[in-house]
């Protein structure tokens, strides 16, 4: 079977269908996940943002076959967590180089992934930081790349759907990056999102303009060109913006 790990729309795959990700927190880790973590990945600086390193892997669909051999079960998510992407690459760098928008506040990353935006976010001066993310692979790897930048002990990290949560609810701010991929995840986190705006609350969400962005809601407040996995992206570089609301 020919899997690619691209975010393009579920409908554009090649032979390939996205498991729901709904619920893949739950899955159980059969061995040592971190173990597992470290012997598929290196320590690497995040191109965009190089005062942050990541356990990162050089291809995804070995690792993904890899991931499902390690579990012994078919149909999981693919290994996010295991890359910088674009959108968080630009959200982190907004973070680095404009702390006063995190410092001394209550910040979500929603969607962490590898916990690069939440690790930015610790880095900016945030008071507490909130990571989420519903794989369970990407809860242990955000606990390992906050570990390795020293800022483990104010990363908490959930596995927990925050998407009209009270928990989201009582944050300053959500900060969301490449989460708009597709359609229902995208029509979902667009109008939590929007709500919580709405309500007062700071929202930064970074995205090269994937497929489901709102952009009709948003604004550009920063546009950088991003170095990507060529593996991932079909490119070098991608154009990458932070956007809030209107
Ligand atoms: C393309 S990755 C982006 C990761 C990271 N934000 C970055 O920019 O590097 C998308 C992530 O969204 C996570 N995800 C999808 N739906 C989610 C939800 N409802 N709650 C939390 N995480 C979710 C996936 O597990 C995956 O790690």
């Amino acid at each position: 079977m020919i899997r690619t790990l691209a975010l393009c729309p579920i409908s554009a795959r090649a032979n390939h269908t996205l498991p729901n990700l709904d619920g893949a927190g739950t899955m159980s880790l059969a061995r040592d996940p971190l173990a597992f973590i470290r012997a598929h990945t290196r320590l690497r600086p995040v191109p965009h943002a190089p005062e942050i390193v990541l356990h990162v892997a050089d291809e995804a669909t070995d690792l993904w076959q890899k991931t499902e051999d390690e579990l012994q079960a078919i149909g999981l998510p693919p290994p996010f967590w295991a890359f910088a992407w674009a959108g968080g690459q630009a959200l982190a760098r907004y973070l680095l180089d404009h702390p006063e928008t995190v410092a001394g506040r209550t910040v979500i990353d929603f969607a962490s992934g590898s916990g690069l935006v939440a690790i930015a976010a610790a880095r900016a001066g945030a008071a507490r930081v909130l990571a989420s993310d519903l794989d369970a692979f990407a809860l242990h790897a955000i606990a390992l790349n906050a570990a390795a930048n020293g800022v483990a002990d104010r990363i908490a990290i959930t596995g927990e759907n925050l998407i009209g949560s009270a928990t989201a609810r009582d944050a300053d701010g959500v900060l969301a990056a490449d989460v708009f991929y597709e359609r229902d995840l995208g029509q979902a986190v667009g109008d939590w999102l929007a709500g919580l705006h709405a309500a007062g609350r700071t929202i930064f969400i970074g995205d090269p303009g994937r497929a489901y962005l709102p952009k009709d809601r948003l604004v550009p407040r920063a546009t950088y060109q991003v170095p990507v996995t060529r593996d991932l992206e079909d490119a070098e570089i991608k154009t990458s913006c932070v956007w809030t609301f209107r």
